[in-house]
């Protein structure tokens, strides 16, 4: 099916970073099971204790500063360069795949290996007020502030609640509508607008290939179930 599809898009979730060593957020051991959502994630807890936010995501910005991209990521970074047209769409925050496909290019253009990083990009800044975009750095007293416009920096991420950026998610929707295969790697696809990308790929009367450690609501729609890790599974699939 892989080899046979004209046109190829992925969408990833927490469980590809697995085997980087990136916590899940759902299933055991998942981090939604031992923090709580509503203090760490969501636009009135910012509002209400930015500090306490703040040091949340730079403690997990550290921490994934130190993760490696694990042999999915280099799979899937190098199956969309050798096809030269984009078709990755990540939920992770991680920069895993950003990474994997700047190593996998080289001196060459990345940009088909390049993600929609629908969720944002944990290692950026951006401004709360104006949405000026900064580069990250460690967290210091005060709280990081816009150049521009003075307003409170975040964590250039989605939290809870928040819509994700128009442009990004009409350019994955295009994404999927075009496809005729939509793999789905290391997702619970619980998490919408983002769980219903694999389902445009199907009504636009596509296939989809599940790749989980576990089933999900999409495991019984999905053309090919694999059962297992991506880090094991998608070099063999892609390769
Ligand atoms: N290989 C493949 N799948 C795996 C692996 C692995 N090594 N390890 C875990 N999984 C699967 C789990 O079975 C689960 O279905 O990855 C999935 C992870 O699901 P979630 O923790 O719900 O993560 P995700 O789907 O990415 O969450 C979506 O929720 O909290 C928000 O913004 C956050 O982007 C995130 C969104």
């Amino acid at each position: 099916m892989v080899r046979g599809a004209r046109r190829v898009v992925a969408l990833t979730g927490a469980g590809i970073s697995a085997e980087s060593g990136v916590p899940t957020f759902r299933d055991a051991g998942g981090l939604w099971r031992r923090y709580r959502v509503e203090e760490l994630a969501t636009p009135e807890a910012l509002q209400r204790d930015p500090r306490t936010v703040w040091e949340w995501y730079d403690h997990r910005r550290s921490f994934l500063a130190s993760c490696e991209p694990n042999p999915a990521h280099h799979a899937l970074a190098r199956f969309f360069l050798g096809r030269g047209v984009a078709g990755l769409i990540t939920q992770n925050v991680d920069g895993l795949h950003t990474r994997a496909a700047l190593e996998a290019a080289g001196d060459a253009p990345a940009d088909a290996a390049l993600p929609v990083e629908l969720h944002g990009v944990i290692a950026r800044d951006r401004c709360n007020s104006c949405g000026a975009r900064y580069p990250g750095e460690p967290l210091g007293d005060p709280l990081p502030r816009c150049a521009d416009c003075g307003g409170l920096r975040r964590p250039d991420v989605i939290l809870f609640g928040e819509s994700l950026d128009g442009t990004l998610l009409a350019r994955a929707q295009a994404m999927a509508a075009a496809a005729d295969l939509c793999l789905v790697i290391g997702t619970g696809a619980e998490v919408y607008p983002a769980a219903a990308i694999p389902w445009t790929t199907r009504h636009a009367g596509g296939d989809i290939i599940e790749v989980n450690t576990q089933a999900t609501s999409l495991t019984s729609v999905a053309a090919v179930a694999v059962q297992g890790k991506a880090g094991e599974v998608l070099p063999e699939l892609l390769g």
